[in-house]
């Protein structure tokens, strides 16, 4: 894992959209994972203001409600094209993101990992981690080996995402989410995280063990991931100033 400490969400969030913009001026027919939530909005923004050639892209998205109709205003669905698809020249069949309304969900899981596998799996994953360490929703204790499928979010998924609806509008309890395993075969991932509220999900993270309890932990297994972090979400990390160290040494070459 490489730490990267940064002054702000904005800094760290300039670092992502700079490798993310690489990739696609590299390699015009590259495979996205892509995320919700709040944390990569800014990202998607910075992408948008970049004016790339999305034309050959191809995007995952991690996850999705279940039962909520596409057009919600908090469907993730809306989000994507409210926050990236509709800014830029992506073909709309290379869009794919986890159909919550499926009449066979376990099928349309299962053909969704035959996609991924199709277009040659995925070249960069973005994520970023819930305050239980859920990367995607892949609660704690999900199965570090999972694929996509139908996960019951935790009481404090619930909690923390019942901000963005009304307060009368029922949350789903039920998800559709890209698994483990899945998150795990992509070539490189992208962590984003900003603010104390995810400091001990991060430090778990990063210097705990590997366990299911912090489901972001298994990334310590995957050989290429950029962890970009503000300073409060580094604010509980034993070794930031290794972090820092290692950032500030970079080899020329090594450079984003
Ligand atoms: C949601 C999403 C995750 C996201 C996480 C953090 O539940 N399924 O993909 O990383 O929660 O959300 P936020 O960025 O709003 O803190």
């Amino acid at each position: 894992m490489e730490i990267i400490i940064q002054p702000s969400s904005e800094a760290a969030t300039d670092i992502a959209a700079r490798i993310i913009a690489r990739l696609l001026r590299e390699k015009p027919g590259a495979v996205l994972g892509l995320a919700t939530g709040s944390t990569p909005l800014l990202l998607y923004k910075k992408l948008v203001g970049m004016n790339l050639d999305w034309s050959g892209i191809t995007t995952f998205n991690l996850d999705e409600y279940i039962g909520l109709p596409r057009e919600h205003p908090q469907s993730y669905h809306t989000f994507m094209w409210e926050n990236l698809f509709r800014h830029v020249n992506i073909a709309q069949e290379n869009v794919h993101i986890p159909d919550g309304n499926a009449k066979d969900i376990p099928r349309f899981c299962s053909e969704y990992e035959d996609k991924i596998r199709a277009v040659g799996g995925i070249d960069l994953q973005v994520l970023g981690i819930g305050t239980d360490g859920h990367i995607g929703f892949n609660e704690p204790t999900s199965s570090l080996a999972s694929r996509t499928r139908i996960k019951t979010l935790t009481r404090q998924t619930h909690a923390d995402n019942a901000r963005f609806f009304g307060k009368d509008e029922a949350v789903p309890n039920h998800v559709i989410t890209m698994g483990i395993g899945t998150i795990m075969e992509t070539r490189q991932n992208i962590l984003l995280a900003f603010g104390k509220h995810k400091a001990r999900a991060v430090s778990e993270m990063v210097e705990g063990p590997v366990t299911s309890i912090n489901p972001a932990s298994i990334l310590q297994m995957h050989p290429v991931v950029k962890v970009c972090l503000d300073e409060p979400a580094a604010s509980e990390l034993q070794r930031a100033e290794y972090f820092r160290w290692v950032y500030d040494n970079k080899p020329k070459w090594q450079e984003f």
